[in-house]
Parts: structure tokens; sequence; C-alpha cells
């Protein structure tokens, strides 16, 4: 099975595979073994949790592992993208992990007829979907009913792949509400679910969840760029404004941080933060997900 965005997912396959995670996590001596696989990351861009966190996972399922190393591969003597796939399936390369600048090209790879299942693990602006799978699971860890809850994202939701990820995640889960808060210039081009706002404030009142993203600077269009004093003072986490949300709020980041931009470090470290949490769970769930890859049917 393609594991390509949230979209293409049941309720019923998200939901499975969320317990499947939490069952790895509570299970660490019970680790299925899928020797007879081989995984192959291809990273075309950079990343050090999502490409750390699928190669744990496949390791814990006792996959056998390639990381193709792009800076030093046949792509730099003119083979297409194409040609890179079909071989190392011919190899016998069973799952390939994909990251890509360019919106589509796990889609187009799992396209491609060569017989092996795509994850996607990040395709340009469009989709992130283990990320989504892992914030939710750290999500339904601590407070179980998305029903009931206000989640907020903040931040450049234009390019961010996570937020579109999240977005069709809380559709498919009927989160209670989602609120989507972002400056004129990096509001989302696309809402699926949620509403948009320009107020921090009102964006962050009674939210049970805070999900911060990244100022993303090198997806940003010379049009786009944004005074950080102004972003500062208007949309940055600080102890002060996250008094806005619920006293047990959950703050969240996928990860990079710019600490001291988008998020002050206090938040970051402090004790309302997953942070840490969601990075934990990333291995669990990417272990589903790869699991999920091998099967015909769930
Ligand atoms: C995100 C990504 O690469 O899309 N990070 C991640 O995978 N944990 C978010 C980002 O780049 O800001």
């Amino acid at each position: 099975m393609h594991f390509l965005e949230i979209s293409q997912l049941t309720v019923n396959e998200i939901t499975t595979l969320m317990q499947r995670a939490f069952y790895f996590k509570s299970n660490p001596q019970a680790f299925p073994n899928y020797n007879q696989y081989t995984v192959a990351h291809l990273f075309y861009e950079d990343s050090t949790r999502t490409r750390v966190s699928f190669e744990m996972a496949a390791n814990h399922l006792n996959m056998s592992v390639i990381n193709v190393d792009l800076q030093h591969s046949s792509e730099n003597k003119g083979e297409t993208l194409d040609d890179t796939m079909q071989t190392l399936a011919a190899m016998g390369v069973n799952i390939f992990v994909i990251r890509h600048s360019q919106d589509g090209v796990p889609e187009h790879v799992a396209e491609l007829g060569h017989g092996a299942c795509v994850i996607n693990a990040g395709d340009g602006m469009h989709a992130h979907p283990s990320q989504a799978m892992l914030d939710m699971m750290t999500i339904i860890e601590q407070k179980p009913h998305p029903e009931h809850l206000k989640i907020a994202i903040v931040g450049d939701l234009r390019h961010s792949r996570v937020a579109n990820s999240l977005q069709c995640m809380c559709a498919a889960l009927n989160v209670g509400e989602l609120a989507l808060i972002a400056p004129e210039l990096w509001q989302p081009s696309s809402v699926y679910y949620g509403h948009v706002t320009t107020s921090l404030s009102d964006g962050l009142m009674d939210a049970d969840v805070v999900i911060c993203l990244r100022v993303q600077n090198e997806r940003l269009s010379t049009t786009e760029y944004m005074d950080m004093t102004y972003y500062r003072a208007n949309y940055a986490l600080t102890s002060e404004r996250l008094l806005l949300a619920k006293p047990n709020a959950m703050v969240m980041h996928p990860g990079p941080l710019n600490r001291g931009v988008e998020i002050d470090s206090n938040i970051a470290d402090g004790p309302q933060s997953f942070i840490l949490e969601q990075v934990r769970n990333g291995v669990f769930m990417r272990m589903a997900i790869l699991e999920y890859a091998t099967s015909s049917t769930f």
C-alpha cells in the first residue's frame, strides 16, 4: 500500500494506524519482524527528525535500510528520478520513503508501476501525512475526544505541508474547531477544514491545542517576505499569549524550531510543551506506517 496523503485514508485506517502505534509504544519487547523487506530512504530535501525517525522505525521492525546518498548518486550524472526508482526496485527495494521539494513527486513515483510501495515523507508545500499522524497521535494520547477540541495552528500556513495534512486529519476526525491563524500574506491558499483568522487572540482563545509552525524562509517568494519584528509582535507564541488558551492547553511544533522567532524558549521547553513527545511518538507512528506499506489490505 502506498502512503501518500491523509485524504486517501479512511477514518478506519487512521484509527487502526494510531492503535498500532500506541501498541508499539507500550510493547517495545514485542516488535514484529519484517526482515524480508528493504526500505530505501530518498531525501531530496534536508531533514533530521523525519529521516532519523523513519530509519529508527525500520530498524525496530528489522527491515533492511538503504540511505541513498543523493549527493553522490547517478542523478548527478543525468539519470532521471524515474530511472533511479526503477533501478532500486529492480534490486529488490520494497518500500521507498521519499521527501522532495516539488509537490506531487511521491505520487508520481507511486504511479511508475515498479511494484514497490511509496511513503510520502513530505512533498513541497503539499502534504506531510506522517507528521499529521504523529501530531494527532500525540493529541489523542492526552485528549482522547478530538470532536470536543479546539485546535489552533499559527504561523506560515501558506507554505506548510504540515498544516495541509493537519487540515485533512482534523476533517477526518471531525475536530470540534480548527482555527488557522496567519497574517494575510501567509494565509492558506486552500482551506478544507477550519476557519482562517488574522487575529492571534481570537484564534488562541480557549484552545485545547496550539500548534506553532516554523517561519519557512526557504519556501517564500520575494513578495512573501515578512518583517520579522512585525511577525514577532503579532504572531509569536509567548507566555503572555499562551494564557489566552485553556490552562492545560498543549503546545506543539513539528520542528525544526526557530527559537525566539515563532516560539519563545520558555514555552518550547515549558510544562505545556509536547514537542519532544511528538518526536518520540513519531518513531512508533512510522513503524505503523511502514507496516501498513507492507500490507496489501489493511
Ligand atoms: C516539517 C517539514 O519538513 O515539513 N518538519 C518536519 O518534517 N518535522 C516542518 C518544517 O519544515 O517547518
